[in-house]
């Protein structure tokens, strides 16, 4: 969704994505962590771009979103920030507020809160947690920043879980879910993440807010669905978990491509004559001549000045 050179940006606010759901019109979210992924899907015409912590486990290679810092998080932002500047997309950008950076109180999480918005350039940020949360997003939505809450599978509770498994299966931990959701709503989010809960309880929760519900395993019946951007592109063959679809192969594809390459390098196939410069002021100068050209007694026989 790109706009015309030099025409003011008019960047998707969180009432015009309230006013979405209003209209029912569903709001397509996806991950990105660098300014090429960030151009592409600008272009691609998201409503929504979240940096996801989830970049400790897709970018950074850990098993768990928990190493990743507010640091990793401003410097993935800038660059998602200005690679939709280059797009001219106008899709809302949220940046998720790390493991440890607003768990242990309000006043932190107000600080880290600011910088991802004054260093990273998101609009808004994203924090894992119900109920027990209220307070924490009271005071980041006072201090003038939008929050985006996170329930269900919370990646960052992961050993609280017991692993990565769906949530508020049973009537007890839905009802607990609802009441999240809830209190989320109430304590100012602008939106909130239902993450691999039953499609049933994730139908109920969205009918009970007003405020958008963005489903990633949790059903059609979510106001929005967010995916991992390498999820959605296949570029993990290994990684294909029941609730993420793939939209193309492209782990495969660019194996395939990079083996292509590694062979064509081996037979001296590439680079071919569509890949080269020339200059017909250099050339090959025999040893003897060679002696002659200033300074050049160090390389016989390479090059010759120029004729
Ligand atoms: O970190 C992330 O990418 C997320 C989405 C999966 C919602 O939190």
């Amino acid at each position: 969704m790109s706009t015309q050179p030099g025409a003011p940006l008019k960047r998707l606010t969180v009432h015009e994505l309230r006013r979405m759901k209003e209209r029912g019109e569903p709001i397509a979210v996806v991950t990105a962590y660098d300014a090429t992924a960030a151009r592409l899907v600008g272009e691609a015409g998201v409503d929504v771009v979240l940096v996801g912590d989830s970049l400790g486990m897709v970018v950074q290679g850990h098993d768990s979103t928990l190493p990743v810092t507010l640091e990793h998080m401003i410097y993935h932002s800038v660059m998602v920030r200005r690679g939709l500047a280059r797009a001219g997309a106008r899709a809302h950008l949220v940046g998720d507020m790390p493991f440890g950076s607003y768990q242990a109180s309000p006043d932190e999480a107000v600080k880290a809160a600011m910088r991802l918005v004054a260093e990273g350039g998101v609009e808004a940020v994203k924090l894992e947690g119900g109920s027990d949360y209220v307070e924490v997003i009271r005071r980041v939505v006072r201090a003038g920043v939008p929050v985006m809450g996170h329930i269900g599978l919370t990646p960052q509770s992961v050993h609280k879980l017991g692993g990565y498994v769906v949530q508020g299966k049973d009537v007890e931990r839905a009802q607990a879910l609802l009441r999240d959701a809830r209190a989320l709503e109430a304590a100012g989010c602008y939106a909130v993440v239902l993450e691999c809960i039953p499609t049933e309880l994730a139908r109920v929760i969205s009918g009970q807010l007003a405020i958008p519900t963005i489903g990633i395993g949790a059903g059609p019946s979510c106001d929005g669905q967010v995916l991992v951007l390498n999820d959605l592109l296949g570029l993990d063959p290994t990684f294909s978990p029941r609730f993420a679809k793939r939209y193309v192969e492209l782990g495969t594809e660019s194996i395939g491509a990079v083996g292509r390459y590694v062979a064509e390098v081996k037979s001296r196939a590439f680079p071919a004559e569509a890949h080269v410069f020339h200059s017909a002021a250099v050339r090959l100068v025999p040893v003897a001549e060679e002696s002659d050209v200033d300074g050049r007694e160090d390389l016989p026989g390479v090059v010759g000045a120029p004729v």
